[in-house]
């Protein structure tokens, strides 16, 4: 049976991200206790940096680093090195100041000007890490995701093509509005895990949220409103600002 979504309004996004914080310490330690390894996929955007930031820092000596595993649920098709790069932020605010083995890091290529193969190589690399037989989809022990106004979660956009795959893993997929391909995982990923955390800031997502979390809406106009993992917990981590559309 889906447990129902919990909801979980903070002040600030400082506390946001320290509840989000405390959520990645119980999990991580809890998944390494029960099963040796805790394995994560990060989100990108900005809302995320102070969560990483507070990793690397309060939390750090509360972590199994050499125990976690690292993968991102969406990347834009950049380099490394590009500002946009979610691998960069991340690599920037956290991994390249914890002790998390280098083998512990799985980056989408995501130089490769073939973005199709971007894709396909980082589900080969899902498929060999989880050991997954065809058909299988990985269970993530945390996934993050954030939400864009628009109602977009990973690179799950209003209206694009990704939000119809049923049987890949990864896909790139082509955003009109931005012109541009980006990776993402696809629903059965996303809704595969174990837990799934969103973590939404500030007023410019109030309206949308509301849409997402009280309104009957399409989900493929508001993506978002498409992930419900099937047998995982869904966390929403809000502050005050993104919540206060909310009727409840
Ligand atoms: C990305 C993200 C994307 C992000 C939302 C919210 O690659 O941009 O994965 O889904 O989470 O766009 O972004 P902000 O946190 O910057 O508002």
């Amino acid at each position: 049976m889906k447990s129902a979504a919990e909801i979980r309004i903070l002040t600030t996004p400082q506390e946001l991200s320290e509840a989000a914080a405390e959520e990645v310490v119980r999990d991580a330690n809890e998944a390494v206790k029960a099963r040796g390894r805790f394995t994560i996929a990060l989100s990108g955007g900005s809302t995320p940096k102070n969560l990483f930031n507070l990793l690397a820092t309060n939390a750090r000596n509360a972590l199994p680093w050499d125990r976690m595993y690292f993968f991102w649920g969406d990347e834009r098709h950049v380099p490394p090195t590009d500002p946009d790069s979610n691998y960069r932020m991340a690599d920037e605010v956290m991994l390249s100041k914890v002790p998390v083995p280098p083998g512990n890091v799985f980056r989408m290529a995501a130089e490769n000007p073939d973005a199709a193969r971007v894709a396909e190589d980082y589900e080969k690399t899902l498929r060999k890490f989880f050991q997954l037989t065809p058909g299988d989809v990985p269970q993530f022990d945390l996934i993050l995701l954030g939400m864009g106004p628009d109602g977009h979660t990973a690179s799950l956009f209003p209206g694009t093509a990704a939000l119809q795959e049923k049987s890949r893993l990864v896909v790139s997929n082509w955003v009109e509005k931005l012109k541009t391909n980006r990776l993402s995982f696809t629903l059965p990923v996303l809704n595969g895990a174990r837990c799934v955390a969103f973590l939404v800031s500030g007023t410019d997502k109030a309206g949308v949220l509301k849409t997402v979390l009280e309104e009957n809406a399409s989900g493929e106009q508001y993506p978002a409103k498409l992930v419900n993992p099937s047998a995982g917990k869904l966390i929403w981590f809000l502050d005050r600002a993104a919540a206060s559309s909310l009727s409840k």
